[in-house]
């Protein structure tokens, strides 16, 4: 075995809760935009708290490919980036990134104002459904776009400049929000987004343009309105804490018979979160302030079952859902979980079934109201009946935060297992080795 694939394979013992402290930073769904955004400003940008993880690094190779300048700053988790000398990047160094991250897709608008075109390589992420990127193709043709696909990506021009536009989006979608955002704080003239994604990391990207110089109002019935400036400056930004992050190791505390206090964790982004954790029968406690954060914790009573829908801002987030789902199989009675947001997001249960868990997983809408899944042939809602008690496995890891639940089950699972895979996990999750080893784990990588 190498030393690469030894690095990424987990020797996980059992049966450990969970106990002590760990920090969550900023939210690498708000940080890797927050990089993308820094493009459109005329001078340096400094980003705060960002976290060491992989796609914090494929986002900086690409801005450095297109002539960005980023450098460390003075604070530790400081990033300084200096779009002055802004250039087109050469399509084979592009392609290097493909398929390592839905982030590529971001960059259209911004190189567009910037220079003019924009190459998007084949795009990576999660395989937790299709993904596809129709609206956000959809929405630079109406801003004025070109897009023309060739065999090695998407070649996007802009041959009449972008202007304001009126858009309604099919389903509120993070990144064609996004999208729709950083291509119309320079449009000329007013753009109307209708049906928009209003997520936490959303109304922060909101509050980075908005340094930036851009005008934009969001309106409570998710309709957000830009009028497009001519020019945008660099920005300071301390982004929210990953919410996603702060819910994995809560879930874990829950799952593992632990006790978690997460640093950084911020109640009023987690509040649906929060309710389910507290209907199942967790018990929390919340810091506020600078340096506060949320213990989540478990009581040593039994766990209750519960009926939960994921769903857009301000709903349970579909992020949370898988390892919450760990939490459930420990839960007496059967739990029922609706995805809605992604049409194939229940494939890792088949691996906590052959750890003893008992999860159906079935095509109809259960426990809610239809969604667009429905009779559609896709297994998006599940019944979890528990609890279980869960045995050591063999396990490869699918996607980033079904690998991370796959890592709690292992740790609360009687034995020891074997993870495969967990480079994935750096993805999302800074220092995950330590984290865990500092609350107590006992997961190394196999002995050679
Ligand atoms: C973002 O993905 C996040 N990724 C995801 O987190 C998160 O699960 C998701 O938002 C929902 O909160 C990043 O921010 C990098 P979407 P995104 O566009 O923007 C459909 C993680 O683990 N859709 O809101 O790609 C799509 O198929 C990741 O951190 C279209 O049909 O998600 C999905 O069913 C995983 N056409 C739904 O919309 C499009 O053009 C929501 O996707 C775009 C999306």
């Amino acid at each position: 075995m190498t030393n690469d694939v030894q690095s990424d394979v987990l020797v996980v013992h059992g049966d450990t809760p969970l106990r002590g402290e760990v920090r969550v930073r900023g939210a690498k769904n708000l940080v890797s935009k927050a990089m993308v955004a820094a493009l459109l400003g005329d001078g340096p940008s400094r980003l705060h708290d960002v976290p060491r993880i992989r796609d914090v690094e494929i986002v900086r190779g690409l801005l450095e490919l297109h002539g960005v300048r980023v450098s460390d700053g003075v604070e530790p988790s400081e990033l300084v980036l200096d779009p002055t000398n802004v250039e087109r990047a050469n399509v084979d160094e592009i392609n290097v990134h493909a398929g390592s991250s839905r982030i590529p897709i971001l960059f259209c608008g911004p190189l567009l104002h910037r220079i003019g075109h924009a190459f998007i390589p084949d795009l990576g992420g999660c395989h937790i459904g299709d993904r596809p990127i129709d609206f956000h193709l959809q929405a630079l043709r109406e801003f004025g776009a070109q897009v023309d696909k060739t065999p090695q990506g998407l070649d996007i021009t802009a041959p009449n400049g972008l202007h304001g536009t009126k858009f309604d989006l099919p389903f509120p979608s993070v990144g064609a929000t996004e999208q729709v955002l950083l291509t119309a704080v320079l449009a000329q003239g007013v753009t109307e987004l209708q049906n928009a994604a209003v997520e936490p990391e959303i109304i922060d990207l909101v509050c980075v343009l908005q340094k930036m110089g851009a005008i934009i109002r969001v309106h409570t019935d998710r309709v957000i309105e830009i009028e497009g400036v001519s020019r945008l400056t660099g920005y300071a930004h301390r982004p929210i804490p990953d919410r996603i992050e702060a819910a994995s190791w809560g879930a874990a505390a829950l799952a593992t018979g632990g006790d978690v206090f997460v640093r950084g964790a911020h109640q009023a982004d987690m509040m649906t979160f929060l309710n389910v954790f507290r209907s199942i029968g967790g018990k929390l406690d919340i810091e506020d302030g600078p340096d506060g954060g949320i213990r989540f914790w478990h009581p040593g009573d039994e766990l209750r079952a519960v009926a939960l829908e994921t769903d857009v801002h301000p709903g349970f987030m579909t992020d949370w859902q898988q390892p919450m789902v760990v939490a459930l199989t420990q839960a007496q009675g059967l739990s029922i979980v609706h995805e809605t947001v992604y049409e194939r997001r229940l494939g890792y249960t088949e691996a906590l079934n052959q750890m003893g868990a008992t999860i159906q997983t079935y095509r109809e809408c259960l426990g809610g109201t239809p969604c667009r899944f429905g009779r559609r042939n896709f297994r998006h809602s599940a019944v979890i009946a528990g609890p279980s008690k869960l045995h050591a496995a063999d396990l490869v890891i699918p996607d980033l935060r079904a690998g991370f639940s796959h890592l709690i089950a292992a740790l609360a699972a009687e034995g020891t297992s074997t993870v495969y895979g967990v480079n994935l996990i750096n993805r999302g999750y800074e220092d995950f080795e330590a984290k865990l080893a500092a609350l107590g784990a006992h997961a190394e990588p196999p002995r050679p």
